[in-house]
């Protein structure tokens, strides 16, 4: 039976692992940052997977998150991806140390009882450590199974050309939606060499109330959010939207966002009017 997370077509990270591409973010889970236990959180997660969507990202550094997923979803679908991250200590400090990938990486298996991360992300790039490093370390997870595809976060065009000369990445991950395009230049090479692109912060906080945003959204008998993921969803084939959300009533908003077909004038008005500063 067709799911709503469906309608937002699959892509196949790293050539092999297919998923939909309307993903769920897990990162604002209820209780994420307090409780090792939620019911409200495995409530969504529940709901989520029943609504179609296989690809869930959250990070080491989320509180409980990976631990609720775990105990909401395990044993896991089978066509379950879920996408983690590592390297990245609390006040959002870079921690690209060999030894610290390593516990991080082992670390997110243990809290969500896998043998192998299906993807796992590097959170951000540490200035202060050589990428031969950092990479290198990532690359020896890879090799002995722990790691199946690489990701990185909020990279620039360089960064990721400099990472990919040392591991093969499948993803990336950066800040990305209608008011904010300053990753455009990294999308474009994800879309010309098959990579994944999850632009995090989808639904475009701060965007405010545009006029056009809000038209576009009557047109459709739909909310702003969802007016924001159907466009990232039509902006390229590569991208796959985590919204993420503590609500059951946005989760499913967010979800049905993919049966939303935005026509050209649509998007010609949101290019144009909503066209994001940065
Ligand atoms: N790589 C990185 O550095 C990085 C950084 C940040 C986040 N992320 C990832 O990206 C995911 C998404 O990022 P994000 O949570 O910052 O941004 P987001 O998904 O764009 O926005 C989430 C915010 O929007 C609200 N929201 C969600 N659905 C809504 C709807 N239908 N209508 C109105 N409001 C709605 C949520 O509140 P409610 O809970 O009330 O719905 C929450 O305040 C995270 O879960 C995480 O996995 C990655």
């Amino acid at each position: 039976m067709s799911k709503p997370a469906h309608a937002s077509g699959a892509f196949a990270i790293g050539g092999e692992l297919r998923v939909h591409r309307l993903g769920f973010g897990a990162m604002r889970l209820p209780g994420a940052w307090r409780e090792p236990h939620s019911n409200g959180a495995g409530e969504l997660l529940r709901e989520a997977i029943r609504l179609g969507v296989d690809l869930i990202d959250t990070a080491h550094a989320y509180g409980h998150s990976e631990e609720l997923i775990a105990e909401a979803l395990h044993p896991y679908p089978d066509e379950l991806v879920i996408a983690t991250k590592g390297g990245l200590r609390s006040g959002g400090h870079p921690d690209g140390r060999p030894e610290r990938l390593r516990a991080d990486c082992e670390s997110s298996l243990r809290r969500l009882r896998l043998d192998t991360i299906s993807l796992w992300q590097l959170h951000r790039i540490d200035p202060e450590i050589p990428l031969e490093e950092q990479f290198g370390a990532i690359r020896g997870l890879r090799d002995e199974g722990k790691i199946r595809f690489v990701g990185v976060s909020e990279v620039s065009v360089d960064e990721l050309r400099r990472a990919r000369q040392l591991v093969e990445i499948a993803t990336v991950q950066n800040r990305f939606n209608l008011a904010d395009r300053a990753a455009a230049d990294v999308l474009r090479v994800c879309e010309a060499d098959g990579l994944g692109f999850l632009p995090w912060a989808p639904i475009a906080r701060g965007l405010g109330n545009t006029c056009t945003l809000a038209s576009v959204a009557t047109t459709h008998e739909a909310t702003q959010a969802q007016i924001a993921l159907a466009w990232l969803l039509r902006r390229s084939p590569v991208v796959l939207p985590i919204p993420g959300t503590g609500s059951p009533e946005h989760l499913r908003e967010n979800v049905d966002a993919a049966l939303i077909e935005l026509s050209e004038d649509d998007l010609a008005t949101l290019e144009h009017d909503t066209h994001g500063q940065r």
